[in-house]
């Protein structure tokens, strides 16, 4: 019974990384991350020691989010290749023991997709249901609602004089899960994909979808969990996939309702209450406030607490929308390793399974921009001009770009230190950091200490020891400014984890003494653990004797 369990819920011991496969690698010279690119990388995947990609859309798409606004749900975007080279991905990746998890972007779609090209030729087309159009109120759109990049979210179309819903870009018309039919659509293309041998999907702001947008309200709408458990239902039930959904605006208890196994939606989701501790409080993630280790710790505390019996965590920093965690939270200048090696150790000791991002295992950092013309997403170049507009400080603006663009994510995957990074023969789509020469996939394969080696070590613990997956997890020092410290239990075995999230030496102190099972000082002899002296970004994970 047991082995049943652990064999339906894999992706509880799994690792999972994700791939933008426009910056991952470039196999053709076009300077375009394409599928052939990843396929020729699988070793180093492999290598790593991942179980789940989970790979940003691929699909066809005009980009005006770089393939978040998807025109046609089967088709592949030409430069990224063809159907037949996703097959032979999804095979090869078999073949190394790796899953892959497709974006689902079912919020919305392209303006391009043939849905909505017919949708807003007529209020008769029987696709108009499909989105949301309204009517305008006193000359202008029907209501407050903004758009996530900036601006109103109604965009008036001159064919019928109405306006549709767009929360996102204008080019990504959000879609009317009310309408039955539109959901057919969508569980017969994920059925699809499922067919095909796919792993489970990581679900695009999926919170949204049950939005009621005549009552402003957009997340966690009255029929969100129904519709999922539809989705469920009807496409990816007892199938044995993973499942995970990206959910803005997810606390403690609808992130219980939407990963209870018993009430049959998804595995896990990607929750971002931590992510926005360094926001000012009811403002946007522009507004700038340092980071309170406290307030981490409680937050971290909370969530594994809550998710500890029913339901299951997911664990990351990065994404392809956030800044690269070692400089963000981390230390990108004299203690890049050690700090990246830190909050990886931070992040893979807790209880939930953790996703990488391209290029944290080698610990890349964020971009030196200077200019906006240094740009190209959509939402750091709509707010750019909205605070210029609003007489906001050039330095000021730049500051919280530098900080938070999505940029920083984007830039191409650095493999050696040749032409460009070894990511292209071409040129890159978008410019490649110029630390690329010191920070690189070669260099880190050939350092057995650097971070990537850190990371194989982390998830191959996972893979040996039950009690990282499983254990009872216990916040330590939750008044302790400096220290991220805490316990896991499992089957009368416990084990300790202990970080300095800081420069300055720390102390700390725990009953006993610990066996160190991985440390980002090379520490492994038996240490009292009384009064411990922690070094920079020191991070050590004991078992307790
Ligand atoms: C999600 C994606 C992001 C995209 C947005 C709209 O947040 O991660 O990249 O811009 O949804 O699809
Ligand atoms: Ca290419």
């Amino acid at each position: 019974m047991a082995e049943k369990k652990a064999k339906e819920q894999w992706w509880k011991n799994s690792v999972a990384y994700q791939i933008y496969p426009r910056s991952f690698c470039d196999s053709n010279g076009d300077g375009i991350g394409d599928i052939n690119g990843i396929r020729a990388k699988l070793w180093y995947l492999a290598k790593l020691g991942v179980d789940v990609i989970w790979l940003s859309p691929v699909y066809r798409s005009p980009n005006a989010d770089n393939g978040y606004d998807i025109s046609d749900y089967y088709g592949i975007a030409p430069e990224y290749g063809t159907m037949e080279d996703m097959k032979a991905l999804i095979q090869e990746c078999e073949n190394c023991g790796i899953k892959i998890i497709m974006d689902l972007v079912v919020n919305h779609t392209s303006d391009e997709h043939p849905w909505f090209v017919e949708a807003k030729k007529s209020k008769d087309s029987p696709y108009r249901d499909y989105y949301i159009f309204r009517e305008g109120k006193a000359g202008g759109p029907p209501n407050g609602l903004k758009s996530c990049f900036g601006g109103s979210a109604w965009e008036y179309s001159e064919e019928t004089g109405e306006y549709y819903l767009h929360l996102f870009h204008k080019k990504q018309p959000d879609l009317n899960w009310e309408n039955e039919a539109m959901r057919k659509e969508i569980w017969r293309m994920m059925n699809c994909w499922i067919d095909m041998g796919i792993g489970g999907f990581r679900m695009d702001v999926i919170d949204k979808i049950g939005k009621v947008p005549d009552q402003e309200i957009v997340e966690n709408g009255p029929k969100l969990h129904a519709y999922l458990q539809e989705m469920h239902r009807e496409t990816f039930g007892g199938k044995n996939l993973m499942t995970v959904g990206e959910c803005w605006g997810a606390d403690t208890e609808n992130g219980i309702l939407y990963s209870d196994p018993e009430r049959k939606e998804l595995d896990m989701i990607f929750q971002f209450e931590h992510i926005e501790l360094d926001q000012a409080p009811g403002k946007q993630k522009w507004d700038l406030q340092p980071l309170n280790l406290k307030c981490l710790k409680q937050s971290f505390a909370k969530w594994q607490e809550a998710l500890g019996e029913k339901g299951w965590n997911s664990l990351f920093w990065d994404n392809h929308d956030l800044p690269r965690i070692v400089s963000r939270w981390g230390n990108d200048k004299e203690y890049r390793v050690e700090s990246a090696k830190m909050l990886a150790t931070l992040l893979h000791g807790m209880r939930g399974t953790p996703y990488i991002y391209q290029g944290e295992e080698i610990g890349m950092t964020n971009y030196p921009f200077t200019g906006v013309g240094d740009l190209m997403d959509v939402e750091s170049i709509n707010m750019y001009w909205e605070r210029k507009r609003m007489g906001y400080p050039e330095g000021d603006i730049l500051k919280s770009l530098r900080t938070k663009a999505r940029d920083n994510a984007r830039t191409p995957m650095q493999w050696d230190g040749g032409h460009e990074a070894g990511f292209t023969e071409g040129t890159p789509w978008y410019t490649v950091n110029p630390n690329y020469t010191e920070i690189n996939a070669k260099q880190s394969l050939e350092d057995p200490d650097s971070i990537f080696y850190y990371y194989q070590r982390l998830i191959s613990l996972r893979k040996e020891q039950p009690i990282l997956v499983y254990g009872d997890f216990e916040l330590l020092c939750p008044e302790d400014g400096k220290v991220f410290a805490y316990t896991r239990e499992w089957e009368g075995e416990k084990w300790l984890v202990v970080c300095n999230f800081y420069k300055e030496p720390a102390g700390f102190s725990y009953p006993g003494e610990g066996r160190p099972i991985l440390s980002n000082y090379g520490q492994d002899s038996l240490v009292q653990l009384g009064k411990m002296e922690l070094r920079p970004y020191e991070a050590v994970i004991f078992e307790i004797r």
